[in-house]
């Protein structure tokens, strides 16, 4: 029997790029266990909502507002039941879900969240690129251009983020190329590598790679919206120092060397 009110809660999950088997076990379970699901439109794969179990009320968000959301929820809150919210990648980018906890804290409505494969992850996955290469870079900038519905704060320019050198991983941005490359060209190089990545994980990703100076051709009119631009040195892939983890002089708590270990009697 459902109790008004009994508790329930939120489970907010990471569905991952695209690949239906990019799903965690964790979050499998939950979606398995909730009589609940929203969804976030197309993003989300249908073989994720597979999961769902017999009867379960499924909706597509994508067309709601946030109280229509909020709504479902209340709804859900009030029959007891748990609820499923999924959406695409990871959660703790560019994802929506910051305003919706904000709402379940003001409500008092439980939640939990399950991490989920980010785009990004997934586009250097395809590539079979590592982004952190030991004296290329070090660090990876997760970032966009401005969109109609968001303003950038004003010092997050790509000019600011160029300056590092870092690798960068531009989402959202794949319709303002010729604006990326007028603000990256200054720091990364004309020759610098670039790949852009459509629909990773998905049946039919595609992988297209160019330097700075070609990319604005090279990209065709139909790879847009879901595209993640990579751009950086390291996705040459070449010309990087070993990392001194593994080196056989290098000294430390698993694998110690020399007569007077740093860590003596503690490598297993
Ligand atoms: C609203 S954001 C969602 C990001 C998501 N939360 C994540 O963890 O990657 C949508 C943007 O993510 C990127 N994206 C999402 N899925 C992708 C995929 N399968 N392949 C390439 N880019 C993807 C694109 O840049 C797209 O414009």
């Amino acid at each position: 029997m459902v109790l008004l009110g009994e508790a329930m809660t939120v489970h907010f999950i990471g569905a991952g790029p695209g690949a239906a088997d990019l799903l965690t076990l964790r979050g499998r379970d939950l979606i398995a266990a909730s009589p609940v699901c929203l969804y976030a439109g197309s993003l989300v794969p249908e073989g994720v909502l597979s999961h769902c179990p017999p009867g379960c009320r499924i909706v597509n968000t994508a067309p709601l507002s946030l109280d229509e959301i909020m709504a479902e929820i209340a709804a859900a809150h009030a029959a007891g039941q748990d609820v499923a919210r999924l959406h695409s990648g990871d959660l703790s980018i560019w994802s929506a879900m910051g305003e919706q906890l904000r709402r379940l804290r003001e409500l008092g409505i439980p939640y939990d969240v399950t991490p989920g494969v980010p785009s990004f992850a997934a586009a250097a996955a395809a590539l079979g690129v590592e982004l952190t290469l030991p004296g290329l870079a070090q660090s990876v900038v997760l970032t966009r251009v401005e969109g109609r519905a968001t303003q950038m704060p004003s010092r997050e320019t790509l000019t600011a983020f160029g300056a590092t050198g870092a690798t960068l991983a531009l989402h959202l941005s794949v319709h303002l190329i010729d604006k990326l490359v007028a603000e990256l060209v200054p720091h990364y190089g004309p020759d610098c590598p670039v790949a852009v990545v459509w629909r990773a994980t998905w049946p039919d990703q595609r992988i297209i790679r160019a330097t700075l100076a070609t990319l604005a051709g090279a990209v065709p009119e139909e790879v847009e919206r879901t595209a993640l631009i990579l751009v950086g040195q390291a996705l040459a892939q070449e010309g990087f120092e070993e990392s001194r983890l593994y080196a056989g002089d290098y000294d430390r708590r698993y694998r110690p060397v020399g007569t007077d270990p740093r860590f003596p009697g503690t490598g297993s």
